[in-house]
């Protein structure tokens, strides 16, 4: 069989970077919060190969005004037919030389972008508007080359209403704004070349508090104080990351906090990382997520994957090099309770996926005429950090921590193929033939399953919550379980544990006795919700449509969801919850459910 594609080839962009590609993008945008548009101009640098007479950019949904070259004189460009998940390529008559200035608006429903109304944020008073680029959606705000092996530098200028300011993933060069005609403009610069994915940007009433030297928080007036307590540990968390990984080249490293609405957990834009207020949990139990967010500063951000198809190399490391982060920071016995509660949901996730057999089950996996979204299950996570976990036992965690940095080292600023990262590690950590041999990497990588050397993780911490579990649904009242001084993980794990079938007067008398129905941690939350839809226990369904109505983080959302549609009894409240929370949640979240609630 011939493979016409070589394995760096981004099936998910129509740009030709063999030919001209982008090497940097200067934003000069106004946000329109009553038109919902940003509009303005993109001027992109472009290297091409002698004799490339065009230039091919990815575009979703913008309208394109006109394209100049650095004279002002007009270039022909013609946008191609839109395809539903990659959108229309944009193709661009080349100048002699010099930049290319594209005038565009992005459209009101760009998926990238959510426009929130006052009513949506903490304050009440003033609207936001927030990005998010990954996978494939920085093209539904910048006509650019949206493809992860494409980097770029960037720097922008957002004039936004005086009363609010702008945040990018960039090195912000006027904080507090300069007044201008319009508005407020904010500047920012990215002086390092990026995945197209990674630029990034929330417009709103924002406050900051320092945390460390170079760490801080953003979030509204009315959450900046809770979010700084919770994430007081950030600075250590960078530091325990250099040690293990090499520096942070990034400079600051800074959490913003979004509203509810946000689709996921973390996103790890550069110099700032999103996160969803899902994480306050007020005790900062949650926080793993920044270890996550953070170790993609290196995996991730500093060597990326070069097609969706190598996400597990985004994921698969960062999810490896997050629980090495919380076991320095917070110790073994704590780190390895993730990494149980990470392999567990690997399990479930299989199971949704159809089993073992299923395709989504490889970790180089096949996205063709697929969205890209579709590839993010647990896989790529946690089969991925499973395969790092296992070649580190195999060969020892000196020699194993040695060859990260050096990866870190080799890579930095580059993409990476899966074929290219195969070549490196038998390069540099796998020489001796026997030892790669017992790790089975083509297995691991190009077929499903979890082969059978994994290594299954382990915590004592939670024996106890297991047995417990086993006790309650033999029959022990509540009031003979010890559940004092459990963290949330242990709850989780507790909840997990508990048979399926347990009687709806048991889950009464676990709700009585725990008041789970009430709990404000949105991880215990979800897993009691989850159960008691299984169970039909009636009186958490006001408590669901709470959660369902007040968050729109797609890993919660969408299996409460699943589950509703899997009962009778249940499929007319998904559809009337559904309808209500729609408009406000973001359109990755919209996307996966529209699929599932019809
Ligand atoms: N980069 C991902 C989020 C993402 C993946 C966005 C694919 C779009 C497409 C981020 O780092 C992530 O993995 N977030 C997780 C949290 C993490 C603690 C596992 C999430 O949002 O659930
Ligand atoms: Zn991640």
């Amino acid at each position: 069989m011939t493979d016409t594609t070589p394995a760096d080839r981004d099936i998910h962009s129509y740009a030709r970077p063999w030919e001209a590609h982008v090497t940097h993008v200067a934003l000069d945008l106004t946000a329109d919060f009553a038109a919902k548009t940003l509009a303005g101009s993109a001027v992109l640098d472009i290297e091409r190969v002698a004799g490339a007479r065009e230039v091919v950019l990815d575009t979703k949904g913008l309208t394109i005004e006109r394209v100049t070259g650095k004279d002002g004189a007009p270039l022909t460009f013609v946008l191609g037919a839109a395809d539903p998940i990659l959108g229309q390529p944009l193709t661009v008559e080349l100048p002699a030389a010099g930049p290319i200035t594209v005038a565009y608006r992005t459209s009101p429903d760009a998926s990238a972008l959510q426009w929130l109304a006052p009513s949506q944020t903490a304050g009440k008073t003033h609207p936001y508007l927030y990005s998010q680029g990954q996978a494939i959606l920085t093209r539904t705000w910048i006509p650019t080359q949206d493809s992860p092996g494409i980097r770029q530098t960037y720097d922008a200028r957002i004039t936004v209403p005086r009363a609010l300011r702008a945040v990018m993933s960039a090195e912000q060069l006027t904080p507090d704004g300069e007044d201008g005609p319009g508005g407020r403009a904010f500047r920012f610069r990215m002086t390092h070349a990026i995945p197209p994915y990674l630029i990034a940007i929330a417009v709103g009433d924002l406050a900051f508090r320092p945390l460390g030297p170079r760490t801080g928080v953003y979030a509204e007036p009315a959450v900046v104080a809770t979010a700084a307590a919770e994430f007081a540990d950030l600075e250590s968390m960078v530091t325990a990351a250099e040690a293990l990984l090499g520096p942070y080249l990034w400079g600051r490293y800074d959490v913003l906090v979004l509203p509810p609405s946000f689709p996921f957990g973390g996103m790890e834009n550069p110099m700032v990382t999103f996160a969803t207020p899902t994480v306050l949990a007020g005790d900062k139990s949650l926080v793993s997520l920044l270890a996550h967010e953070l170790a993609h500063s290196w995996s991730g951000n500093l060597v990326t994957n070069a097609t969706w198809s190598d996400f597990w190399l985004n994921e698969g490391v960062t999810t490896y090099v997050e629980r090495r982060i919380m076991e320095t920071v917070y110790g073994k016995p704590r780190a390895d309770v993730f990494r149980v509660l990470g392999w567990r949901d690997l399990a479930t996730d299989i199971d949704r996926l159809g089993g073992m057999q299923s395709k989504d089950t490889v970790l180089h996996v096949d996205l063709k005429g697929r969205d890209p979204d579709d590839g993010s299950t647990q896989v790529p996570y946690e089969k991925g950090a499973a395969l790092l976990s296992l070649i580190e036992q195999t060969v020892g965690r000196e020699k194993f921590d040695a060859y990260l940095k050096g990866y870190f080292q080799r890579y930095a600023f580059k993409p990476i193929t899966t074929a290219q990262f195969l070549t490196d590690i038998r390069a540099h950590l796998l020489t001796d033939k026997a030892v790669d041999a017992k790790i089975r990497l083509e297995d691991w990588i190009y077929k499903p399953a979890i082969p059978d050397n994994a290594v299954e993780p382990k915590a004592p911490q939670l024996t106890e919550a297991g047995e417990q579990a086993t006790a309650f649904a033999r029959g022990v009242g509540t009031s003979s379980l010890r559940t004092r001084d459990w963290s949330t993980q242990e709850w989780q794990y507790f909840i997990q544990e508990l048979p399926p079938t347990l009687p709806v007067d048991r889950m009464a008398a676990l709700d009585k006795a725990f008041g789970l129905s009430e709990r404000r941690n949105s991880e215990v939350l979800y897993e009691w919700l989850h159960l008691a839809i299984r169970r039909h226990y009636q009186p958490a369904m006001p408590a669901l449509e709470r959660f369902l109505m007040s968050q729109g983080r797609r890993k919660f959302v969408r299996p409460l969801f699943e589950d509703l549609m899997k009962t009778d009894w249940g499929k007319a409240d998904a559809k009337r919850i559904y309808a209500a929370a729609r408009p406000s949640y973001h359109a990755v979240t919209v996307n996966t459910l529209d699929g599932i609630v019809k």
